[in-house]
């Protein structure tokens, strides 16, 4: 075998070795996540999760950011450095169903939580709102136990339209107009959210 093509198969198994751990967490998080859609639609009587996505950050994407936040390019570096490898994006009706859901969460058992960032309560000085947790993830080797990270983004459908749109418009630098474009998302933001506090009387 050519040694090129040895170096990207082994690129390739390195990969794999180190996004496994990763993966195992997300499928507990997301089998999680089915058993509490079922338990919230029957004790609410409505349902509260519209819908739910994940993903794991490919190869590309793990450089790209490392090389942005100026560390040095290793899976060691980054798994001690990048806490949304794994990533799950889960979409509501209500803001108040939002909370509910981070609680249970919180809640399940051996999972614990890193980190929350509240930017509902707080949004970011753009507009962006969403509740962010960071939970660590028990993942068992034959003799070892050992947390990794999943982020979770937990928001109503007019939270991911805003974020949707937002990343759109602002994928496209060139424009000339950014400053007016920001001004009129952060408003589009308060007014979306002025919308659904009202929606909230509904619950
Ligand atoms: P990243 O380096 O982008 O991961 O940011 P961070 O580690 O400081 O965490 P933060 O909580 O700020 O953002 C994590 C993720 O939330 C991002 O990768 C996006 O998916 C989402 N997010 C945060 N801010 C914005 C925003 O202003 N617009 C949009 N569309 N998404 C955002
Ligand atoms: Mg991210």
């Amino acid at each position: 075998m050519n040694t090129d093509v040895e170096e990207m198969l082994s690129d390739i198994r390195t990969y794999n070795e180190f996004i496994q751990p990763y993966e195992t967490a997300l499928s507990v998080i997301l089998v999680q996540l089915e058993g509490i859609q079922k338990d919230l639609e029957r004790s609410l009587g409505h349902k509260a999760i519209h819908s739910f996505r994940h993903r794991i950050k490919k190869p590309a994407s793990i450089l790209e950011k490392m090389e942005r936040k100026n560390l040095e390019p290793s899976f060691e570096m980054a798994k001690e450095c990048l806490t949304d490898i794994a990533g799950i994006r889960i979409m509501c009706y209500y803001i108040k169903d939002v909370y509910k859901i981070a609680e249970i969460l919180k809640k399940q058992l051996d999972v614990i939580m890193v980190k929350q960032s509240d930017y509902i309560e707080n949004p970011k000085p753009n507009g962006y709102r969403s509740l962010h947790l960071i939970l660590g993830v028990p993942v068992y080797g034959v003799n070892t136990k050992e947390f990794y990270p999943v982020e979770l983004q937990i928001r109503t459908l007019a939270m991911d339209f805003w974020a949707s749109m937002e990343h759109q418009l602002c994928y496209k630098s060139d424009r000339d107009n950014k400053e007016q474009m920001a001004v009129q998302l952060k408003e589009y933001s308060q007014r979306l959210n002025d919308m659904e506090r009202e929606l909230e009387l509904f619950y």
